[in-house]
């Protein structure tokens, strides 16, 4: 049986991590399309190239035309510009969506049963636009985020108690941004509460250091935005999906009527298989979390009423 097949659309920090990080995984095919011809080409040579070393077959194919991704099981979208100096939000936003809405044309001809797993930001909004343009189910329009928000929201809780990230769990919902909703009654520690663990004033500093966590290495990097941990939560969303996992991770997927928030991406809880987000999981929420969760999915409305604005006629 053939490997399943996944492309990754730009062959940037996060885009060619996360062909690495797969293509170790001697389980998929890969392959990387970007713009910047000779960039996808040369980043899946040389990573064919690590095959030998690394123990694994996995084919890697790269270019700047789309005809690379025919028949993808998945196709995960890291392409876009980052903020310049000078770059208004909404320049970004109108920039970022028409290249989103220019590459999902494209991957949803050619690969018309893909789960789509969105990675450009601003997150949530680009999410939206890709359902819109490619016309596909909800379940199979996907954003990556809380898994990394979470798993930032961990590593600063086991760095702090000195325990193994593997007993800290935690879940990381709302948009991705400043907003976003880390809830703490449900982040435990070996199955123990994490407020029996902390006090008050340490938990808080680690939520709002979660909060900023991309803000902290854009800040050390001084050019570029994290990567590292991004695939890795790319991965782990595009592993649930292709070996059909049932894992319940937090992705921002189409909310309609859950958690009270209507006709928007939000991350949420998502039961991740074969089907894409095969179902919302939703907790129990106490009015303080869920006024936090409206808070942040106001944020998501207001920059999608933007987008819708920004490319009216595009
Ligand atoms: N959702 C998250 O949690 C999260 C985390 C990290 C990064 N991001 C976002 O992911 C995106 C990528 O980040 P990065 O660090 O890899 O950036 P990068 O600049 O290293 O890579 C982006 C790539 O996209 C390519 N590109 C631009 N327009 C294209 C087009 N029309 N078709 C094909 N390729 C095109 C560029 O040539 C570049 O190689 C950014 O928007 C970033 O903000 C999101």
């Amino acid at each position: 049986m053939a490997r399943p097949k996944i492309t990754i659309v730009g062959a940037g920090n996060v885009g060619a991590t996360v062909a690495q990080r797969l293509a170790e995984k001697n389980y998929y095919d890969v392959a990387l399309v970007d713009i910047v011809d000779g960039v996808p080409q040369g980043k899946a040579l040389d990573l064919s190239q690590a095959g030998p070393i690394c123990g694994y077959d996995s084919h890697l194919a790269g270019a700047t035309s789309f005809d690379v991704s025919d028949g993808s099981a998945v196709v995960v979208i890291t392409s876009g510009v980052p903020r310049r100096p000078g770059m208004s939000r909404d320049e970004l936003l109108t920039t970022n969506a028409t290249i989103i809405q220019g590459v999902v044309n494209e991957v949803a001809k050619r690969s018309p049963d893909a789960i789509l797993v969105m990675v450009t930001n601003p997150l949530d909004a680009m999410a939206y636009v890709a359902h819109r343009v490619s016309g596909f189910p909800k379940r199979r329009v996907l954003g990556m985020a809380g898994v990394l928000d979470s798993a930032r929201f961990r590593a600063f809780i086991a760095a702090e108690l000195n325990v193994s990230v593997e007993n800290v769990q935690a879940m990381v919902l709302g948009g991705h941004g400043d907003t976003m909703v880390p809830l703490i009654r449900y982040t435990t520690v070996a199955g123990r509460p994490i407020d029996e663990w902390l006090p008050k004033e340490r938990l808080d500093a680690l939520v709002k250091r979660t909060r900023e966590g991309g803000a902290e290495i854009v800040n050390l990097l001084k050019s570029g935005s994290a990567y590292y941990a991004p695939s890795a939560a790319v991965v782990e969303m595009v592993e649930a999906i292709l070996k059909d996992e049932k894992k319940i991770l937090p992705c921002a997927v189409r909310c309609d009527g859950e958690y009270g928030i209507q006709g928007l991406f939000v991350g949420v809880p998502v039961k991740l298989g074969r089907g894409g987000a095969e179902e919302i999981i939703e907790y129990r929420l106490t009015a303080d979390e869920r006024a936090a969760l409206m808070t942040s999915a106001a944020a998501v409305k207001e920059l999608c009423e933007a987008v819708d604005r920004l490319t009216a006629g595009t």
